[in-house]
């Protein structure tokens, strides 16, 4: 370049500057696109008064606000509102907060989007069944599409708490009773509702919840005080929220619970240790539904101005509907009990998600023809209800049915297309819910069958009808019986103390024995109900969860042999209720019971106090479940064998190969979910009797064989020991790979420092 060409050039350059400098002068740092987030986020911050920074830590319910909604928009004293749901209304809020406050900044919009929000899907627990990563994602990705048209861009899921209570109603809202499984399935759930990239029109931010041990609650009663010791609530309770904490999470939710005397909305150990510090969360938190103010009824703050500090101080970013926050933050800052920087700390994390999702270029509900019910997600929906079905029972291989058959269709679920959505359905409308009688009518429509339902509702107790059921299963070949709980019975606070079939329906159950047909019991329900008196009526079981919009075709499909259940079970069925606590990741005790301990009555009259042995059993139900984790059966059958270990001896940071192989022995093509447990033998604190390390879905033709293989890091047998720091300890490990946590080719290693 010659001298006046390197002058024309400045000058040229120096004119360009000027003007991009203009440009920015007009366009503030954080509404352009093309600066990093945190310069955004900074800029924002440096621009608020404190008032507008509270604003965005308030969140409030659509109807919690008549009348002045859109003048507290104006004024920034809202940062998100929930339950907004018609896509106008939120476009008119959103461009009330984009164009009429002072700084424009957009709001965040809430929903419980938890198995869908048109299109129902399974309950989580039922999706859980499916041991299927992509399914569980693609579900969310679904969800996901059909809340954006409506304007929602924010969802309160996965729920993430560990239950091991079938008596708690949100069990249905679960993942299970596994910390591994919850966590492979929470962070799938995280990828599916936020996609790529959170800014992505068919993406909305994920919210794990609820943070933390909600799920422990003492007697499976909602909301009740949780008692988990430090290394249960690192190993078990935390791992899943670890885990999709790592898929990149955008928020998450504090529990109503407290846990050993302190409410998780002022646990700083929680936040501030766990969250931020550990686990370098740059998202924000929510509470849940006036968890804040519910503090002063635990006793744990006196009134509304304490919790509003207790909360800011445990680093609380939003909360949700109680407003401590807006209303005293102020002048906790003025009296000098909240710093002003913790409150820009907490405001920061707010803004750098609403950053990140893209709200400040387009918060807005797009127009024209969407995809809510579209076939493709219906046809997702009704492969998801196949996927997380258990087949529980097959005598005599009763299942698959000849289609050729005449089917008496009995029982209050077979038409109940409100509660075969489930649980946390407001927007799932039973017009499209097509229940088993409904696809009879349609595209079953050549199948021959009589219909009785029997039972108007699942508590209905007139059993007025139960003769003419009997005379219907009569007329004939075989009687297929749809039992199980109406969507009421579970879900918040909704938990029962008895949970067997409800009302009198083991008892039509039982009469249906009179017409002397085989009888397939299918269920519907939101937990793992008691059915062990039901068994010996029913010759096979196909047990669901509530399947959602597309349960009826989906459970024909079964039934018929149109598709082969694969599903396994997510928790443990007890036996009694009585048994809860039950798991199959428990510890052994000093004492573990024996597989068949004496029967109750079997025991001779003034046995000695010691003669039944003194070991850990019930003696009315024995020391096992009615079926344990990972119990699923197939119409075909799976023989696992030659169980091969790469290594007998593995150092930290290694990693070893887990293989058998595994051959469809039965007459139909089958999907087995194969599994990986582990047991530590020894541990500077005392270790479960088996863990779940891995699992895969392998799909196989009858007579093929394939070779399964897990992969096993040291990583894997990493724990919170007595030192609670988490490592793997050197010792022996026992290895299974199975169908099942009660079966399985053992082998062993050991792991050298
Ligand atoms: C539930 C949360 C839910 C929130 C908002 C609360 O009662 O515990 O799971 O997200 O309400 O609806």
């Amino acid at each position: 370049m010659n001298k006046w060409n390197t002058r024309i050039f400045s000058v040229a350059f120096l004119a360009f500057s000027i003007n991009m400098s203009l440009y920015s002068q007009n366009k503030s740092i954080y509404k352009d696109k093309t600066r990093s987030e945190s310069e955004r986020v900074s800029d924002l911050i440096s621009k608020m008064t404190l008032a507008e920074k509270i604003g965005q830590m308030n969140q409030l319910n659509f109807d919690q606000i008549n009348k002045d909604l859109e003048e507290k928009i104006k004024k920034g004293e809202i940062g998100s509102l929930l339950n907004v749901t018609n896509a106008e209304e939120v476009n008119q809020l959103q461009q009330v907060a984009l164009q009429q406050s002072r700084l424009g900044i957009p709001l965040i919009i809430g929903r419980d989007v938890i198995h869908g929000l048109h299109t129902i899907f399974p309950i989580p627990l039922g999706q859980a069944a499916s041991f299927d990563d992509e399914l569980v994602k693609n579900a969310a990705h679904i969800a996901a599409v059909e809340s954006r048209e409506k304007g929602i861009n924010w969802t309160f899921a996965p729920m993430l708490d560990i239950s091991r209570d079938a008596r708690w109603g949100r069990i249905a809202e679960s993942l299970g009773e596994d910390p591994y499984l919850a966590g492979r399935l929470g962070a799938a759930m995280v990828r599916g509702f936020q996609g790529n990239k959170l800014s992505d029109a068919t993406s909305i931010a994920a919210c794990l919840k609820h943070f933390a041990g909600y799920g422990a609650a003492e007697g499976g009663r909602d909301y009740n005080s949780t008692n988990i010791p430090i290394h249960l609530l690192r190993n078990v309770y935390l791992e899943p929220f670890r885990k999709s904490v790592e898929a990149g999470a955008a928020t998450v939710m504090t529990s109503f619970n407290d846990n050993d005397g302190i409410p998780a909305s002022g646990n700083s150990f929680l936040l501030k240790q766990v969250l931020r510090k550990e686990w370098n969360f740059d998202g924000f938190v929510v509470s849940d539904w006036a968890s804040m103010s519910e503090m002063i009824s635990h006793g744990f703050a006196a009134d509304r101005k304490e919790v509003a500090s207790l909360s800011a101080n445990a680093g609380l970013d939003m909360e949700m509907v109680s407003q401590t926050y807006i209303q005293n933050l102020e002048q906790l800052v003025k009296e000098g009990k909240v710093p002003v920087q913790a409150i820009d700390e907490l405001v920061k994390n707010i803004l750098r998600i609403k950053i990140r999702m893209g709200l400040f270029e387009n918060p807005f509900a797009p127009t024209g023809p969407g995809k809510t019910y579209s076939q493709a997600h219906l046809n997702a929906a009704r492969e998801a209800a196949v996927k997380s079905a258990v087949l529980l029972k097959n005598n005599n291989q009763l299942l698959p049915l000849d289609a050729r058959k005449k089917i008496a269709v009995i029982g209050p679920m077979a038409d109940a297309p409100h509660d075969q959505m489930g649980t946390w359905v407001f927007d799932g409308q039973k017009e499209y819910t097509v229940t088993p009688l409904k696809a009879l009518q349609t595209e079953y429509k050549h199948i021959n069958y009589v219909y009785e339902p029997a039972l108007a509702f699942s508590r209905d107790k007139n059993k007025a009808n139960f003769e003419k059921a009997v005379n219907t299963a009569k007329q004939a070949d075989v009687v297929v019986v749809f039992l199980g709980e109406e969507s009421i019975l579970s879900g918040e606070a909704h938990s029962l103390s008895n949970i067997n079939l409800i009302g009198v329906q083991s008892d039509l159950l039982a009469a249906l024995k009179a017409a002397n047909k085989p009888v397939v019991l299918v269920t519907m329900a939101g937990r793992p109900l008691t059915i062990e008196r039901d068994l010996p009526n029913a010759d096979a079981v196909l047990y669901n969860f509530h399947p959602g919009t597309m349960g009826g075709p989906a459970i024909w499909d079964l039934l018929f042999g149109k598709a082969n259940p694969s599903g396994k079970l997510p928790v443990t069925f007890v036996r009694e209720v009585g048994q809860i606590p039950m798991y199959y990741n428990h510890n052994n005790t000093g004492r573990p019971g024996p597989k068949n301990p004496m029967k109750l009555d079997d025991i001779p009259l003034e046995a000695k106090q010691s003669s039944l042995g003194n070991s850990s059993f019930y003696l009315d139900s024995g020391r096992d479940p009615l079926f344990p984790f990972g119990y699923g059966l197939s119409y075909s059958s799976f023989e696992y064998k030659d169980l091969k270990l790469s290594a007998t001896k593995i150092k930290p940071g290694e990693k070893m190969k887990v293989s058998a192989t595994l051959t469809n022995t039965g007459k139909y093509e089958g999907t087995e979910i194969a599994q990986l447990y582990v047991r530590d033998m020894v541990g500077s604190i005392a270790r479960p009797v088996k863990e779940l390390k891995g699992y895969q879905k392998i799909s196989l033709k009858p007579g093929e064989t394939k070779l399964v293989t897990f992969e096993l890091s040291s990583d894997d047998l990493a724990f919170y020991g007595l030192d609670l720091v988490k490592k793997a300890e050197s010792g022996m490990f026992n290895v299974w790979v199975g169908g099942s946590s009660d079966s399985g080719l053992k082998g062993s290693f050991s792991l050298e420092q």
